[in-house]
């Protein structure tokens, strides 16, 4: 442990440039997800990524709730993020405060821009995000799993969305932040990414980085998200194999 202050912080880089879980910078956290995992909803999917466990439901196309956000020419698209009361150290105060309100809202946006929603005038697709247990790129697994949900509902879509949290930590840039990393580190930059076309749906940062530093951690998170696609399309490709996921 170094000091800075009267805070002791954790040496996120080791001379061997090896970091705090003894990950390489350029190494994922190891991911699982499961499709269909539900019974009751029209998709799901439950994703373990590094010590986050993530569940997400998709229901429609439906009635649009509240009626009035109907749309005459397109579906809605509705995404709810919440982090459980017990997904965090701390417990968290329960419902929607204004960091998962900004992140249900991103999340809508980054669907909105990947679904056919023309194809279904006057509904809703909701989206739900339950966090289970957290541990930094919590918004990143949420939309792995809405979208391999969405897939797993059938909803028609451009393609799948893998995500993934990038930052700078020690000084390096480095992919997929853990918790200390992200609470430690320089800087955090999440992102989502249509892998057809390149285009990036979801891009924030907290933090400092140089322009260069940016460029780097683009093209790093863009890899990060291509490794991730293959193991959406794979937990697809199992729960058709298997005829289910749900136990
Ligand atoms: O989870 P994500 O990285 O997308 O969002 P964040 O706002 O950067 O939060 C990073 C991490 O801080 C979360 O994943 C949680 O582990 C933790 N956190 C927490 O402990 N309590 C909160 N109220 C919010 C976040």
């Amino acid at each position: 442990m170094g000091s800075v202050g009267a805070k002791e912080v954790p040496v996120l880089l080791s001379p061997e440039g090896l970091r705090i879980d003894g990950r390489h910078l350029e190494e994922l956290r190891s991911i699982r997800i499961v499709a269909g995992a539900l019974h009751g909803a029209d998709g799901s999917a439950f994703v373990e990524w590094g010590a986050n466990k993530v569940m997400a439901a998709v229901y429609g196309p439906r009635e649009v709730h509240p009626r009035h956000l109907q749309q005459n020419n397109k579906a809605i698209v509705q995404c709810r993020y919440n982090m459980a009361a017990f997904s965090v150290d701390e417990r968290k105060r329960p419902g929607l405060d204004r960091r998962s309100q900004e992140i249900s809202k991103v999340i809508s946006e980054a669907f909105e821009s990947v679904i056919f929603a023309e194809e279904f005038p006057r509904t809703s697709i909701d989206i739900y995000i339950e966090v289970l247990q957290a541990n930094a790129g919590t918004r990143c697994a949420g939309v792995v799993a809405a979208s391999v949900a969405l897939a797993d509902a059938g909803i028609p879509m451009v393609d799948l969305l893998p995500a993934v949290a990038v930052g700078k930590v020690g000084g390096a840039i480095a992919l997929d932040l853990k918790k200390e990393e992200d609470n430690y580190g320089e800087a955090d930059l999440p992102m989502a990414l249509v892998p057809q076309s390149g285009r990036l749906v979801l891009l924030q940062m907290e933090g400092h980085m140089t322009r260069e530093e940016l460029a780097k951690a683009l093209d790093l998170g863009v890899t990060g998200c291509r490794a991730i696609y293959e193991k959406m399309k794979q937990a697809l490709r199992d729960r058709y194999a298997s005829g289910g996921g749900a136990a």
